[in-house]
């Protein structure tokens, strides 16, 4: 078969350009799906602690411990053995964005940006005794 030089000249370009696209697939979908993308430092901590005040406390408490003012049966925040829905920043990352149980409602669509999710779980972490 005789092929114009052209198309012989493309070929291993091609080649290249499919198994770059395919090595760039594999590493994706081999990467570990997302990870907290905000260090939980002193000024990301302030921020979720304020949108905390603003949203969270008629519920878990000004302190996040559901004890006093409290409307609901909220998990106590402070203590990683009271959580049902898990402790991973992934596992409370999902239950302020879509809800937990029956009477946690998801914040998705009333925070302003993901970063605002993650600000409150590093503020949430950092109730947490160091053990
Ligand atoms: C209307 C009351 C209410 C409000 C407001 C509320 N929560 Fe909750 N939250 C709950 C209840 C009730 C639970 C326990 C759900 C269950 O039974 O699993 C809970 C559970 C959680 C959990 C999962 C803990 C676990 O048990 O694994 C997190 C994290 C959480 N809330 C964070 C927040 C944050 C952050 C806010 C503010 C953006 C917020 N909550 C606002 C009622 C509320």
């Amino acid at each position: 078969m005789k092929l114009p030089a052209l198309t012989l000249l493309a070929m291993p370009q091609r080649l290249a350009v499919r198994s770059g696209v395919m090595l760039l697939f594999l590493i994706h979908t081999s990467m570990p799906l997302a990870a907290n993308p905000v260090p939980a430092d002193a000024a990301s901590v302030s921020r979720g602690a304020q949108t905390f005040q603003q949203y969270c406390t008629e519920c878990h408490g000004r302190d996040g411990r559901a004890q006093v003012d409290v409307i609901s049966d909220a998990t106590d925040l402070t203590d990683p053995e009271a959580y049902y829905s898990g402790t991973s920043e992934q596992d409370i990352y999902n239950s302020i964005a879509f809800g937990a149980g029956v009477a946690m409602p998801p914040w998705e669509s009333q925070l302003k940006s993901e970063a605002e999710i993650w600000h409150l779980v590093n503020f949430i972490r950092s109730l947490w005794a160091d053990e």
